[in-house]
């Protein structure tokens, strides 16, 4: 489905979130505590388009690599060629599914990823919070947020009825009749909020905070391993 949807990706996701998720993804990376050394490598897990990269360079332009993981070469060869040229000598690429992921271990200073957790369920959260915790190097720092469901929040009604109707409705239009977009909302609420993997990263030993941004619209994770 990714493979079939980068082209579109970028467009649609800024459109659609009224620039949220670009807001939401500067957070992300404010959220990251600073990594200890100068010419840090890390990795942006469920990496897209890279659309996470500007900010993670702007706010540590002393960051020596970042290394996309991706299940879908896809997303991947639109970002390099489109979007990151000019840093793309910063920037590598590992093909992976982070669900049955071999990367070595203590081989990160950071971990990053944002909006890439609703589609998993918990057992694979539980996956992917075990992967965090073995990449990180002792004293890694991470952070990862994901679209949530804002619940109490009185307006919820109408986020959901935007993500639910509106979103599939725009994608029927403007995107001529695609149909990727549209398990997002579901994706979302079922998804819940990142509290869940906040847990499992605790299980793991790692030091976390849990933040919720703009009601509960999305929320996030940071922190540290202990080293
Ligand atoms: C919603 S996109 C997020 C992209 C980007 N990080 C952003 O900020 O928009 C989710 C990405 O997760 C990737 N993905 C899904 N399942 C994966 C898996 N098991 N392992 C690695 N990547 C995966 C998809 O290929 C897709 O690029």
């Amino acid at each position: 489905m990714f493979d079939r949807c980068s082209d579109r990706y970028i467009t649609f996701s800024l459109i659609c979130s009224f620039g949220f998720t670009e807001r939401w993804r500067r957070q992300c990376v404010a959220a990251l505590p600073a990594p200890r050394l100068a010419g840090t490598r890390g990795y942006d897990l469920m990496a897209g388009t890279g659309e996470v990269w500007p900010h993670l360079l702007k706010r540590f332009g002393d960051i020596g690599a970042i290394t996309a993981v991706d299940i879908s070469s896809g997303m991947h060869r639109r970002a390099m060629e489109r979007l990151h040229a000019h840093r793309a000598h910063r920037i590598a690429f590992n093909e992976d599914n982070v669900l049955a992921s071999d990367l070595p271990p203590e081989s990160a200073d950071f971990v990053i990823s944002t909006f890439g957790l609703k589609t998993f369920n918990p057992e694979q959260h539980a996956q992917l919070a075990a992967l965090i915790a073995r990449v990180l190097k002792p004293g890694g720092v991470f952070s990862m947020i994901e679209a949530s469901d804002p619940k109490g929040w009185w307006l919820r009604p109408l986020y959901l009825f935007h993500l639910r109707v509106v979103l599939p409705l725009v994608e029927r239009t403007l995107l001529r009749g695609a149909q990727d977009f549209a398990m997002i909302g579901t994706y979302s609420t079922n998804f819940g909020s990142a509290a869940g993997i906040a847990r499992l990263l605790r299980d793991q030993g790692l030091e976390v905070e849990f933040t919720r941004y703009f009601f509960g619209c999305a929320t996030g994770v940071a922190g540290r391993k202990a080293g």
